[in-house]
């Protein structure tokens, strides 16, 4: 009987889904969270014929170059800046992620962490608990409202658009900013107005980031770009932490030209600028925001069925249900293409 395809697990994720995998294939799993070197990526793919991967893990041309049995990657996240999806094209390995299943749950908690950082609710927590709480104050830790202000969502993928449908029950203004305008009827559905990338920080109370991050995205929020928010406006970041740049926004926060930060993402994570660990008037969260319960096991569950499905196995055998570059691998795998 041939070997049976190999399959690595590069972290723990609920041991009951990833155990749909042992029906097909051999499994070789990691029990603890862990920070793999590149090396030990690399060392991990080698041996596999499949692998099941999260943000902590970076696939790139360096990890795939000895994977000659490789031939696809599930990543468990719907961001995949941490695969190079060029290099995996060109190898003929399959890459997928998992939209869609963590759209709502997400844009939830970039609501939450929205108004948090408004109504500077970790901030007045920590006063209460370090015992300064003398007496009520009419005037101590004033925020800034939610309802009736200007919304501003750069990124107006599935989970902005999520963020806006929540935007309307709270009778905000919407604005957004996006690679390519929304057709008249999905702006209207979601009661929102497109405008330029400067008129979006210009015009926005609360500004909110939820755009794909790509390499040409670096940075994109820097001085400059800060520069054109409202002192009494609110910058709020669940996408990823490279599209900042940390120093300036400390550097604002610190400086009383932006009011408050609330951040789910960071450039170094789990590393945090320590400036921003200093400043009261940021709201930090460790990349939580598909952190339901529900939501992290659909997560899981859409990996593993597109692990399957890429390598040839079960009901969906050859149709993974979320594929990122399934023409590019079509081409990559034709016999002299
Ligand atoms: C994603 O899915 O991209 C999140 O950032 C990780 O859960």
């Amino acid at each position: 009987m041939p070997d049976r395809p190999r399959v690595w697990v590069s972290q723990p994720l609920f041991a009951d889904i990833v155990g749909r995998l042992d029906e097909y294939f051999d499994v070789v799993s990691t029990t603890t969270v862990s920070q793999h070197a590149p090396e030990a990526v690399a060392a991990a793919l080698r041996e596999a014929d499949g692998a099941l991967v999260t943000l902590n893990d970076a696939v790139g041309a360096a990890q795939i170059a000895g994977a000659s049995r490789l031939r696809a990657v599930a990543n468990v996240g719907v961001g995949y800046n941490n695969l190079d999806l060029a290099a995996l094209s060109a190898a003929g390995i399959l890459a997928s992620n998992t939209p869609d299943v963590l759209t709502e749950t997400t844009a939830d908690f970039g609501f939450a962490l929205m108004m948090a950082t408004a109504r500077r609710i970790t901030e007045a927590e920590r006063w209460l608990r370090d015992g300064h709480w003398r007496q009520w104050s009419f005037e101590s830790l004033l925020g800034s409202d939610i309802h009736g202000a200007t919304l501003g969502i750069l990124g107006m993928g599935r989970i902005g658009r999520g963020i806006a449908r929540r935007a309307g029950g709270f009778g905000m203004r919407v604005l957004y900013h996006n690679r390519s305008r929304l057709p008249d009827e999905v702006e209207r559905e979601h009661g929102a107005r497109y405008v330029g990338f400067e008129a979006l920080f210009e015009q926005a109370d609360h500004l909110i980031l939820v755009l794909p991050y790509a390499p040409e995205n670096y940075h994109l929020v820097d001085a400059r770009a800060l520069a054109r928010l409202r002192p009494h406006a609110t910058l709020t970041n669940i996408a990823r932490g490279g599209l900042i740049d940390e120093d300036a926004l400390a550097d604002a926060l610190a400086g009383g030209r932006l009011a408050a930060a609330g951040l789910d993402v960071f450039e170094g994570e789990p590393a945090v600028n320590p400036r921003l660990l200093a400043l009261p008037n940021v709201v930090l969260t460790p990349h939580i925001a598909s952190g339901s319960l529900a939501t992290r096991r659909a997560m899981v569950a859409l990996a593993v069925a597109n692990l399957i499905a890429a390598l040839d196995r079960g009901p969906d055998a050859g149709r993974p249900p979320s594929p990122l570059n399934a023409d590019a691998v079509a081409r990559a795998r034709k016999p002299g293409a």
